[in-house]
């Protein structure tokens, strides 16, 4: 199967209750424990890069690791997504160099200058067959380049979801919900009832970002409410650190990175099997 876009992907999901989960990828380790669970679970998966990914990685090595994920689990659907895209700029050279999804994250913006940044990301995209992921409402805590303070941070409000919607021409939105970025300091809370009026506002697949941490119940309970989409980056780092380190731990003369790096891939592995399970994924790739 080629890589897709997540429109089909995201009204499937909708159809048949359950999410997709979108996981941040930022080197061949990761890509490929990703993956692995998908293709043994058999459940649809989007994966991400944000602009530290690229930076790290280089934007070509990690479209053709890709590539080799999509060449290597032909029964699942993959899309490549950037994740936080922070200008017009970096959403179209992903654009340009293969990407099927863009973010563009206007949201520290204020409404109506979100509004036109977007949209002019959408038209771009559209033009080129690739969708659009928008952002209205912060996120606390920090993803790579985007930090954003607690007081900062703020919940979508419901009434204006429509009108950007409607002006943005956006594909999927992320919502500020009560999550953050990174680890917690605090006990996550989901605010399900802000879930709910944007979900009765908007026909939008909505996209619940900063969820490494949140307990799968929360998770499960937003699916309902109405998310499709559900994004984790911080806990796949701590569990690929997890694996290689415990190897390292127990055979400190080891010298052969492929050892302790298998490991770090099998605790990814094993870690997004429980995410799709939970997200209701499993078995829906098609
Ligand atoms: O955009 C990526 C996500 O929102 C991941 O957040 O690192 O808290 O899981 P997380
Ligand atoms: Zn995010």
């Amino acid at each position: 199967m080629a890589l897709v876009t997540s429109k089909e992907m995201f009204a499937k999901a909708y159809d048949g209750g359950y999410a997709i989960g979108a996981f941040n990828v930022n080197n061949m380790e990761i890509v490929q424990g990703i993956t692995e669970a998908c293709q043994e679970e058999h459940a649809p998966v989007i994966l991400q890069v944000s602009k530290g990914a690229r930076a790290y990685a280089n934007h070509t090595y990690l479209v053709k690791l890709v590539e080799a994920a999509v060449a290597t689990c032909p029964d699942i659907p993959i899309v490549l997504h950037l994740d936080h895209g922070p200008d017009f700029e970096t959403c179209k050279s992903c654009i340009d160099g293969g990407f099927t999804s863009v973010m563009i994250d206007a949201s520290s913006k204020p409404f109506a200058e979100n509004i036109e940044i977007t949209r002019k990301v959408v038209e771009y995209a559209h033009d080129h067959g690739v969708v659009v992921e928008a952002e209205l409402g912060t996120l606390a805590g920090i993803e790579d380049d985007v930090k954003v303070k607690a007081e900062d941070s703020s919940y979508t409000r419901p009434e204006d979801v429509q009108e950007f919607v409607e002006r943005t021409g956006c594909t999927s939105l992320a919502i500020g919900v009560g999550t953050s970025h990174g680890v917690y300091t605090s006990d996550p809370h989901i605010e399900q009832s802000v879930v709910k009026a944007i979900r009765d506002a908007v026909d939008v697949p909505l996209v619940l970002h900063g969820t490494s941490g949140v307990p799968d119940e929360q998770v499960a309970e937003a699916v309902k409410n109405g998310i499709c989409k559900v994004n984790y980056a911080t806990e796949l780092r701590q569990a690929y650190t997890k694996g290689f380190m415990a190897y390292m731990a127990e055979n400190p003369a080891c010298f052969d990175p492929k050892k302790p790096a298998k490991e770090g891939m099998r605790e990814i592995t094993e870690l997004v099997k429980i995410r799709m399970t939970n997200l209701n994924s499993v078995g829906k790739a098609e």
